[in-house]
């Protein structure tokens, strides 16, 4: 599986999110962060923008909803047109169930992990995924400092969804940038969100790039 950058928009400018897309051509695909200021403290953005962002682009989206209760509303972003829907393990009431469900609406399965949560609890169900995203910063905000604490779950995560013998992608979250993709790609990610990294520098879409190319370095065999 080739390495893939999905820059978060989290800080990107809200009043413009369309403009903003357009600057990242070379962007794999664009992670969204949904926050209902009860899963996590901060409230960003739902649905209907969601479905505006997808009536303005035909990249790939990549919708990570850090609410409570996703088995009740991540459904309806899949029906949106979200190419992948990521929900929380630790607010999920049945992630079995409702990663089958976000399936059978055509979307890929995906859960995540806040850096606290152990993986291991679920390597039975790692089936039912395409793809685990790995918090690298408490969710709720852009520009945090990267957590290292959470290398060795990468490399965990990483062997329990090779032994599926599926094709299962490691999303990190947080902090993600030059200094710190190298790291996360040796581990075992091939999926990084990048969000202050991108948006904050001068050329974003050469920041994808440059992004992917570490991480591509990183491992050689995975081009
Ligand atoms: C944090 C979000 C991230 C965030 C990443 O809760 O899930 O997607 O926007 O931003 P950076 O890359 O700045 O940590
Ligand atoms: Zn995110």
């Amino acid at each position: 599986m080739g390495m893939k950058i999905t820059p978060s928009i989290l800080n990107a400018d809200f009043a413009n999110l369309g403009g903003e897309i357009g600057r990242i051509p070379s962007a794999d695909g664009i992670h969204v962060d949904v926050m209902d200021n009860h899963f996590v403290p901060n409230l960003t953005l739902g649905l209907p923008v969601v479905e505006a962002i997808r009536a303005t682009t035909d990249k790939e989206l990549d919708i990570h909803l850090m609410i409570e209760d996703p088995d009740r509303w991540a459904p309806a972003f899949a029906e949106a047109g979200a190419e992948t829907i990521t929900f929380h393990v630790e607010a999920a009431a049945a992630p079995i169930r409702l990663a089958r469900e976000l399936r059978a609406l055509g979307a890929k399965s995906s859960m995540a992990l806040k850096p606290a949560t152990p993986i291991e609890p679920y390597a039975e169900m790692l089936a039912e995924l395409d793809m685990i995203l790995l918090m690298t910063v408490e969710p709720g905000f852009g520009g945090q400092k990267f957590l290292d604490q959470v290398l060795p779950k990468i490399r965990r995560a990483r062997e329990l969804a090779d032994r599926t013998g599926q094709q299962i992608r490691i999303q990190v979250d947080g902090g993600v940038s030059v200094e710190t993709i190298a790291r996360c790609a040796e581990a075992g990610a091939d999926t990084f969100v990048a969000g202050s990294a991108v948006y904050r520098a001068e050329d974003p879409d050469a920041m994808v790039n440059e992004l992917r190319s570490l991480a591509e370095k990183a491992v050689p065999s995975a081009g």
